[in-house]
């Protein structure tokens, strides 16, 4: 479904993507681990055309990303929910979600959206008219994914989905990932909960300096020595 090959990408004179080849095949969820500073959240952004690759290609179902505007990008399926979440603090959940269905693709199936959306987290149905701002941390990233959805998604992009959260809703984000992944959604997710993150993937990839340094499945992963020494402290 989404193909990158040889990105490289950066910042001005800043390269901070190195040769990045990575795969997402339809209905896989797809993990990407590392420390802080390795280039995740510019990995998103250039596969949500944030910013531009320097040079190699990034690929949806075979269109050329790297040469579609951002906007055209959220109408051929790709939503991605920000590390900094980014809701509206002054308008109310339901209008945070509305502006998710924006997109003139999306606006028809805007009621039906939405019932996908309260269905899956009845938490936003509750609190629909309070403001975004005042719910808790757990409850924004539950908006802001919900809003990532209205835009009926094909791949669902999530930048560090559990940060800044307490333990006991880290798990509810990685419980959300798990339901969100049940309804068929392809998911690429970075995170640094190394260990909750592999259990809700298929497979991950290790990116350390701009680079990809290891690739496989959850448990192959688990098994790699820099992965348990640098993550899991065993
Ligand atoms: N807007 C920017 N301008 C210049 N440099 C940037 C910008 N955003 C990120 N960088 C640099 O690019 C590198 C990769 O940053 P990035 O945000 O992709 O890392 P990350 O893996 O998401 O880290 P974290 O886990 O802390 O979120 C870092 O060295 C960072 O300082
Ligand atoms: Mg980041």
């Amino acid at each position: 479904m989404l193909e990158l090959r040889a990105v490289c990408a950066g910042y001005g004179t800043f390269q901070a993507l190195f040769d990045v080849s990575l795969d997402v095949k339809a209905g896989e969820a797809v993990g990407v681990i590392g420390p802080n500073g390795a280039g995740k959240t510019t990995l998103m952004r250039a596969i949500s055309g944030l910013i531009r690759p320097t040079s190699g290609s990034i690929r949806l179902e075979g269109t050329d990303l790297a040469a579609t505007p951002s906007h055209r990008i959220v109408e051929l399926g790709i939503a991605h929910v920000p590390e900094s979440r980014r809701l509206f603090p002054r308008m109310t959940v339901e209008d945070n979600l509305r502006m998710g269905g924006f997109a003139p693709a999306a606006r028809p199936k805007f009621r039906q959206q939405l019932d996908v959306v309260y269905e899956l987290f009845p938490r936003l149905r509750e609190r629909h008219r309070q403001l975004a701002g005042s719910m808790s941390g757990g409850e924004q990233q539950m908006c802001a994914i919900g809003r990532a959805l209205m835009s009926a998604p094909r791949l669902l992009l999530l930048d560090e989905p559990s940060a800044g959260l307490a333990p006991v809703l880290v798990e509810q984000v990685f419980d959300l990932v798990k339901r969100i992944r049940a309804g068929g959604l392809t998911v690429l997710i970075v995170e640094q909960n190394v260990q909750q993150v592999l259990r809700v993937v298929n497979r991950a990839y290790l990116l350390k300096a701009g680079s990809i340094r290891a690739t496989g499945s959850a448990a192959e992963l688990l098994a790699t020595d820099t992965i348990r020494e640098a993550y899991l402290g065993v």
